[in-house]
């Protein structure tokens, strides 16, 4: 498995002074407008007289992620032999689209980092765009730790192949210019970036790993050792304790499989008394057959990414060890693999969940609401959370709906749709929101139990009946739901894999969500 290769750096030093192999320009659309007129007026007079015009000449206009480099011999340097490389980076129209002109600074990041692994450029030296306030509506930290966080997310490679590996190798340093005067945000921006980047692409690399070498077991010892290393609590139980506690919806999807479900607590306490306490909740199962009611060939493709919830929240469990907010936060996440078998769940089966409710499985297939039905009653009984929030991967309907670049956002919550929805937005995993209520419920009637665990096709809006089917789970806490059914193969977005892989998704908005809490939802 692949580490993520680059380092990066903050310099003080003169632009040109810097010993690169690259410099970069960010250039806005239209060109004449660029930010860093004195950069090219350099160019012009050192290496490229007529650098706008090359530009021009080769369609490179600065739309979002448009990249172009040219190769020069650097005549400041006496030998005569040092070569240098400019590469221009589009920034996309920044007047024109002011919702989502951070998300395209954020791609600009994503062109730079392929293009410089691409080429096997060992480093490179960048200004960010000036008064980011006015333009991105963030200041130059927030600005900067974008920037970072994006560097660490394109540069994700996943192989179990060795070949393969060594050639995607890339241990490129990147500089970017900052103030003497602010160095000191500035280094904390970075540091918290390289912390956020990580931590998503360690969601990224558990996401990628298949079940057969990342095992129920083996997820649940990932925790254990980020617990350690971070001063995190974690306590980890299997089928005997998920018994005692009467989690018979965790077990009924756990009974199919001969890797022994674990249930993953990671639990970090601040120093201060909390000002408040909040349950994270990730859907991890590890491998999704669709058990007895066994999904068709092309339904299992992909069926690995199915514990990508429970990534999310164990990657950010880690940031907030590193982060250390003033809030209680809790990572719960069930491990299991949803597998056929003569002991495993059958259809029509009636099981009870540890609220006591019984569920009737009419499919096997809706086990990610089981296994999250028994997390969000334990959640509710042992910590009497101010929040709680899962995500997972529930339905194949909401990537219908939504498709790749908007999760489905599900509470009945105003003021946490409200803040999600922003920092969707603000941190690059959006969010859209899907409507929760009685009228659904009535999709999820049985017969013969509480519950199905199946929303009646007559009802349709298979996202929202899985939703409204958690929501009998919930009964006083305010809680969101994160349909992330889109959690990979994400196509176009650079940073993201180019529509291979896991995305990471949550792990930048559930970081965010907790270290804001106190501006967005404290009193
Ligand atoms: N893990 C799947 C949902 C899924 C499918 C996510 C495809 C991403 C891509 C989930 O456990 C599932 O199988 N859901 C069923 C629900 C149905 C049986 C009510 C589905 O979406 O078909
Ligand atoms: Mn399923
Ligand atoms: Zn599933």
């Amino acid at each position: 498995m692949i580490k993520s290769g680059i380092t990066i750096q903050t310099t003080q030093e003169k632009f040109w002074d810097n010993d690169v192999e690259a410099y970069v320009f960010f250039m806005q659309e239209g060109l004449e407008r660029t930010s860093d007129v004195s950069h090219i007026k350099k160019i012009e007079s050192d290496f490229y007289p007529h650098v706008m015009s090359v530009l021009k000449r080769h369609n490179f206009t600065g739309k979002t992620g448009q990249s172009f480099m040219l190769t020069a011999a650097d005549n400041r340097n006496t030998s005569g032999n040092k070569i240098s490389e400019f590469i221009f980076i589009g920034l996309g129209d920044l007047k024109s689209k002011p919702n989502v002109v951070l998300e395209d600074l954020r791609r600009a990041m994503g062109s730079l980092v392929l293009k410089l692994k691409k080429h096997g450029i060992k480093s490179a030296v960048l200004r960010l765009p000036e008064n980011p306030d006015s333009v991105y509506g963030v200041d130059r930290a927030e600005l900067l730790k974008q920037a970072v966080i994006i560097a660490n997310m394109a540069d994700y490679d996943f192989s179990l192949s060795q070949k393969k590996l060594s050639k995607k190798r890339w241990d490129g340093t990147l500089l970017i210019e900052t103030h003497e005067h602010d160095k000191k945000i500035t280094d904390q921006a970075l540091c918290t970036g390289n912390i956020i980047g990580t931590a998503v692409n360690n969601a990224r690399e558990w996401s990628d790993t298949p079940a057969n070498i990342l095992t129920p077991t083996k997820l649940s010892q990932e925790a254990q050792t980020i617990a350690n290393d971070h001063d995190l609590s974690c306590t980890i139980f299997g089928r005997d304790k998920a018994q005692e506690l009467g989690m018979g919806a965790f077990l009924a999807v756990d009974a199919g499989s001969e890797q022994p479900g674990k249930f993953v607590i990671l639990d970090y306490q601040p120093k201060v008394k909390p000002k408040a306490t909040i349950v994270l909740v990730g859907k991890g199962v590890i491998f999704d057959s669709g058990g007895l009611s066994l999904k068709s060939y092309a339904g299992m493709a992909g069926m690995k990414y199915d514990m990508s919830g429970s990534a999310t929240v164990i990657a950010t469990m880690k940031i907030i060890a590193q982060l250390k907010p003033n809030i209680r936060v809790i990572g719960l996440t069930p491990l299991v693999e949803n597998m056929p078998s003569g002991s495993a769940t059958r259809q029509d089966d009636v099981i009870t969940a540890m609220n006591g409710k019984t569920i009737e499985v009419k499919s096997t297939d809706a086990e990610g609401r089981l296994i999250l039905a028994d997390a969000l009653c334990y959640a509710e009984k042992f910590y009497q959370p101010d929040i709680m929030i899962d995500i997972a991967t529930l339905t194949g309907a909401c990537q219908h709906a939504l498709g790749f670049f908007n999760a489905g956002l599900m509470t009945q919550d105003d003021q946490l749709r409200e803040v999600l929805f922003e920092l969707g937005r603000a941190t690059g995993d959006r969010v859209w929101p899907l409507p929760l209520g009685n009228d659904y419920k009535n999709a999820n009637k049985s017969n013969i139990a509480d519950v199905s665990n199946a929303g009646n096709p007559v009802y349709r809006a298979g996202s929202i009946t899985a939703g409204s089917f958690l929501s009998e789970f919930v009964a006083k806490t305010r809680w969101a739901h994160i349909d992330a059914a889109s959690a990979h193969d994400v196509p176009d977005i650079n940073y993201l894999g180019q529509g291979k892989g896991s995305a990471g998704m949550g792990v930048r908005l559930l970081t965010e969500f907790v270290m804001g809490y106190e501006n967005n939802l404290g009193k």
